[in-house]
């Protein structure tokens, strides 16, 4: 850590709507592919200081349901690129003892990608350094629907039903809830993103483009995390 930041709260678990590539692209006059691109730059930065700093969970939204209703050359793009940074990054990613884990309707891709991602999370699935998370074909609407038709699946009898089990039925089962929330690019919304999993985190806004979010942005985001109050529903004098 750098000098003046030894009162930082690390947060256990940041989850991160990374937005604006589009922006960045049509700035410089180059095509959304681009700044896609450069997006898996920005990605592999965080991961790496997310590492450093002990953030042990990281959970980014790479490809919403919603998603696909972007242009067709633009979703191809989305999906080449997908299996070019899954190929370019995995070993290294393992090598850092990092889990990854593609959260989602992954059955929605084609066969190879899919593969290509069930690959990765085998390889990983024993790793403890760290925790990637890439949200992937997924609503938090959709992953709701999914855990109930789950839940019925299973029998479950409906007075068993409290908070606990609910989240086990979610993809994220046995992650705890994100502490922070970033969301880049400036939108106040959330996007169908972690609708349950957000009820408490703490939520974060910067201007800054995901292609020009680095680790000083990400320190950034946790130094103003660290000044937070979270009161959980109750009053300060109770949490002090
Ligand atoms: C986020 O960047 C990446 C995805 C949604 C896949 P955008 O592509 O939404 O960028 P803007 O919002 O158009 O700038
Ligand atoms: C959210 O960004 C989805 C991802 C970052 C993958 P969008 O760019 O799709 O969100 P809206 O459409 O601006 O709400
Ligand atoms: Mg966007």
């Amino acid at each position: 850590m750098t000098s003046g930041s030894c009162n930082l709260k690390i947060p256990r678990h940041i989850a991160i709507i990374m937005d604006g590539n589009g922006r960045w692209a049509k700035k410089r006059m180059l095509p959304r592919a681009a700044g896609h691109k450069k997006g898996v730059d920005a990605l592999r930065e965080i991961v790496k200081a997310c590492n450093e700093i002990g953030v042990k969970h990281l959970t980014v939204y790479a490809f919403s349901t919603e998603n696909w209703a972007r242009p067709k050359e633009e979703v191809t793009a989305l999906m080449n690129l997908f299996m070019e940074a899954i190929n370019n990054e995995i070993k290294k990613l393992h090598k850092n003892d990092v889990r990854i884990r593609f959260l989602g309707r992954i059955d929605g891709f084609s066969k190879n990608l899919k593969e290509k991602m069930v690959e990765a999370m085998e390889l990983t699935k024993n790793n403890k350094r760290g925790n990637l998370n890439v949200m992937v074909n997924y609503g938090g609407r959709a992953e709701i629907i999914d855990a109930i038709k789950k839940i019925i699946d299973d029998k479950v009898p409906s007075d068993n039903i409290d908070e606990t089990i609910f989240s086990s039925y979610l993809y994220t089962a046995g992650i705890p809830d994100p502490d922070l929330l970033i969301r880049t690019a400036d939108e106040m919304r959330i996007s169908n993103y972690l609708l349950w999993q957000i009820a408490y985190s703490e939520i974060y806004i910067t201007k800054t483009l995901w292609p020009d979010f680095d680790k000083k942005e990400l320190i950034k985001a946790i130094e103003e995390y660290s000044q937070r109050e979270r009161k959980f529903g109750k009053t300060s004098e109770q949490i002090t």
